[in-house]
């Protein structure tokens, strides 16, 4: 039998607990062990609630206690997630992440703690939620280097971009309904800032090349600043707008950032919508391969935990992901790279001929608008300082965003 601790009771730790009740035989066929959640940590009381004859306040009770295999954490934050987890490996325990943040900073001295004592760190539902993702990049993409990674890697956003495209419903309408269905963070900003994508692009892309990447290295944007108009503007151009998180190897050179993208109509991520995550893998011996699937909630997170619980449990006492090096990978400017992008110009005086010449100065031959002075237009090929150079001159205020390629 295979005993469990899990750090937090919220939406993600009491979905953990209920998939290992619900599917207890299930689970022990997939283990080839029984698995029994043994303590479950938390500051908060549950009176009433079955766990409550398992809570406990101190971790140490569960770091001494020598009958626990696997500690789950599923608190989020960095601190004091870290302290409780190196400690559990340190003692001898494999550890279960589903936390972005902690993998993200902390991700090089956890593996290596865990290489060291033969245990595994498994954190397959720190990215894309439900769907499998780092265990297919360590066993099934493993004939050939991943060139690219890119995709929608942020449920709340690609909710709320949905909500907003589809519904033309408001930013904070948006925002409200994805935090009642539980999909955003704590802090939101978190979100819509682009963080959590650019952690989640930081794992992968550490997964992939085998080095850190820090994400304090990614050039990151969220989706704040998208109006209404942006939508309505790409719509008529035949895009929709997207956040993308994504990580290339191009010459040689590896580059990494979050960033909404326009996304053409034909392009396989343009149906990725609501909470749906969708990443496409790129390599020198595969070609793309898109993953697909529910990117936030509590049973599609919860599963992705359970499923390095079992993956533990089958292979006690030895490492299976070799992980990725300290050695950190140095990300090449991104701000050299030629691409086309997205203008929109709003408050323009309405002039037709003023609006022509200003696209036509991006290499555009024409340009859409929505009503008098409100327009966009796709650009040439170029740098994105090119572009801002160009925008200093622009008739009103304006958006700049790259289109994907
Ligand atoms: N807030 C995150 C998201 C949760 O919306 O994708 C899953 O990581």
């Amino acid at each position: 039998m295979s005993k469990v601790a899990i750090f937090g009771y919220g939406t993600i730790g009491s979905g953990v607990v209920e998939v290992l009740e619900k599917k207890r035989e299930y689970i022990k066929k997939q283990a080839g062990e029984e698995i029994s959640v043994k303590y479950v940590l938390d500051l908060r009381d549950f009176p009433g609630d079955p766990i409550e004859k398992i809570l406990v306040h101190d971790v140490q009770v569960i770091l001494s206690d020598p009958e626990v295999d696997i500690v789950v954490e599923v608190m989020g934050g960095v601190h004091p997630a870290y302290e409780y987890v190196k400690s559990a490996l340190l003692a001898g325990k494999s550890a279960v992440t589903s936390n972005k943040a902690l993998v993200a900073a902390c991700g090089p001295e956890l593996l290596q703690i865990a290489r060291e004592r033969n245990l595994n760190f498994q954190f397959e539902a720190s990215v894309g939620g439900g769907i499998p993702i780092i265990r297919p990049l360590y066993t099934s993409l493993t004939a050939g280097d991943a060139s690219g990674i890119f995709g929608i890697l942020n449920g709340t956003t690609n909710y709320m971009l949905t909500k907003m495209f589809d519904d033309e419903m408001s930013y904070e309408d948006a925002l409200a309904q994805a935090q009642a269905l539980g999909y955003a963070e704590r802090d939101p900003s978190a979100d819509v800032e682009g963080f959590d994508a650019c952690r989640k692009i930081a794992i992968l892309a550490s997964v992939a090349s085998g080095q850190f990447v820090d994400y304090q290295d990614i050039p990151t944007r969220g989706i704040v600043g998208i109006t209404q108009e942006d939508m309505s503007l790409a719509d008529l151009l035949g895009y929709g707008i997207k956040l993308i998180g994504r990580f290339s190897v191009a010459e040689g050179k590896p580059y990494a950032e979050v960033t909404p993208m326009l996304v053409p109509f034909d392009h396989a991520l343009y149906p990725v919508k609501d909470v749906f995550n969708g990443i496409l893998v790129d390599g020198d011996v595969n070609d793309a391969i898109m993953f697909y699937g529910s990117g936030a909630g509590k049973l599609p997170t919860a599963g992705a935990v359970v499923s390095d619980i079992i993956d533990i449990t089958k292979n006690s006492g030895r490492t299976i992901q070799a992980g990725y090096s300290a050695e950190k990978l140095e990300l090449a400017d991104l701000s050299a790279c030629k691409r086309a992008f997205y203008v929109r110009v709003a408050g323009a005086a309405s002039s037709d001929d003023a609006a022509r010449a200003f696209a036509s100065s991006f290499g555009a031959d024409s340009y859409t608008e929505i009503e008098d002075g409100t327009y966009a237009f796709i650009t040439e090929p170029m740098t994105r300082a090119a572009a801002d150079k160009l925008c200093a001159d622009a008739p009103g205020s304006v958006n700049i965003i790259p289109v994907i390629d």
